[in-house]
């Protein structure tokens, strides 16, 4: 054990956890055991999830909402199931507010979808201003682009100082009286710097603005209370969260969902429908058109469950003893610069880095061989490469069972990709 890790505090029971995940026990390139540093691209997936999906497809599989029959109001039973259970998690005043996807993505294009297809009060055209921020996932850059786009809307953002935090000096430039709509991440997904939720909303709300906050990277890792937030959207995945791809959602304010038009129509959303016209069920149905990803949301409510057994508080404080070491320790390797903030404080269990002039794709390749899987590249995430003039980077990110050994293994493993390219 290095001195560092000495003294470590709040670390979860990972010899425990990590017996839910088979995937963590898997070896790579003969016999090396897998150390799994990508969960911010996805996380792996417990026992508990993998069995929800299994018993649902194995018992209980119908479509929902249409049969009379037994399996079928099982399977709705489930699939409404978990809704009552994401909305429990994040805290939403009503289940009606809980709107399944596919992914975060879908989520942000829905909403972005609705504004442009609105009327006053909420309607995003030529003479308003969207906002979002230089250090977004391009899921929360390209909808708006295709929004400003097709309405005329003025595109605006927050740009990002050196040391990766959200620069607001010109906060009240940025968001105007003719401001429509913010769009932010709660936490970077390349830089993991937690952003400062309350101050954007209150000049929002000053200037009468919808917020809508990408939580992909902060609902798997704290507590996310949307009453606590007080913004108007909420959009995350499953996937990232210990729950199955395909699953994803939008959480939204009731009124504005009972106000705001569809997207998508289709199947199952509608009230009435003749050649002529059609009105719409209401949300969060009016927002599911066609069949609903039915076995992603039961094993999204099987993930919530398992998240919510071991805790939010401690999972968050797991990540964040895990992050200090790994910052730590990171800071120790020569010509290693962190992109994002140095420190642990304010941001998440994510940390992306350059290595000297060392390609970050070569450093993925190298680790790999060791058993190390990180993410490279630019992470979707490329204005914020672009704003440190550098191609790419690589990143590492943590879970509820990442241990501080795999911290080590990643350290010994860049010392490795130093002398390997000299
Ligand atoms: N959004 C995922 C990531 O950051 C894919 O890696």
């Amino acid at each position: 054990m290095t001195d560092a890790r000495q003294g470590l505090t709040g670390l979860l029971d990972t010899e425990a956890i990590r017996k839910d995940f088979p995937l963590l026990d898997r070896t790579v390139h003969d016999g090396k055991k897998i150390v799994y540093l990508d969960s911010a691209a996805t996380s792996q997936k417990p026992r508990q999830v993998l069995d929800a999906l299994n018993t649902y497809y194995e018992r209980h599989n119908a479509n929902v909402h249409r049969g009379v029959y037994t399996i079928a109001e099982e399977a709705t039973a489930l699939y409404e199931g978990a809704r009552d259970k994401v909305a429990a998690f994040i805290n939403a005043p009503s289940r009606d507010e809980v709107i399944f996807t596919k992914n975060a993505s879908e989520s942000l294009n829905l909403v972005a979808n609705m504004l442009g297809w609105a009327d006053e009060p909420y309607r995003v055209d030529r003479d308003t201003e969207i906002v979002t921020t230089e250090m977004e996932h391009h899921s929360n850059i390209v909808p708006w682009q295709l929004l400003a786009q097709r309405t005329g809307a003025k595109l605006k953002w927050f740009g990002i100082t050196d040391d990766g935090r959200l620069d607001l000096s010109n906060i009240d430039e940025i968001i105007t009286e003719k401001t429509k709509i913010v769009s932010f991440t709660l936490v970077s997904n390349i830089l993991g710097t937690v952003n400062p939720v309350e101050t954007i909303i209150r000049r929002a709300q000053q200037v009468g603005a919808l917020v809508c906050i990408d939580a992909s990277q902060a609902a798997p890792h704290m507590v996310l209370d949307v009453q606590a937030l007080q913004a108007d959207f909420v959009a995350f995945t499953g996937h990232k969260m210990v729950g199955p791809t395909g699953i994803g959602v939008l959480w939204g304010r009731q009124e504005l969902l009972e106000d705001l038009p569809p997207f998508l129509g289709g199947g199952e959303m509608i009230e009435t429908v003749s050649m002529h016209s059609s009105t719409y069920a209401p949300a969060p149905h009016k927002f599911e058109a066609g069949t609903p990803p039915i076995a992603q949301a039961v094993g999204l409510g099987a993930a919530v469950d398992y998240l919510s057994s071991i805790g939010m508080e401690k999972i968050h404080a797991h990540e964040k003893a895990i992050t200090e070491y790994a910052v730590k320790r990171l800071l120790e390797v020569p010509d290693l610069r962190i992109i994002g903030p140095a420190t642990a404080e304010n941001r998440g269990a994510t940390i992306s880095f350059t290595l000297g002039d060392i390609h970050p794709h070569d450093v993925g390749q190298v680790l790999d061989e060791l058993g190390i899987a990180v993410r490279v590249g630019h992470h979707c995430a490329r204005p914020v490469c672009l704003r440190y003039g550098i191609p790419a980077t690589t990143r590492a990110s943590f879970y509820l069972y990442s241990t501080p050994a795999e911290v080590d293994a990643l350290v010994d493993g860049l010392e490795h990709v130093r002398n390997f390219f000299g």
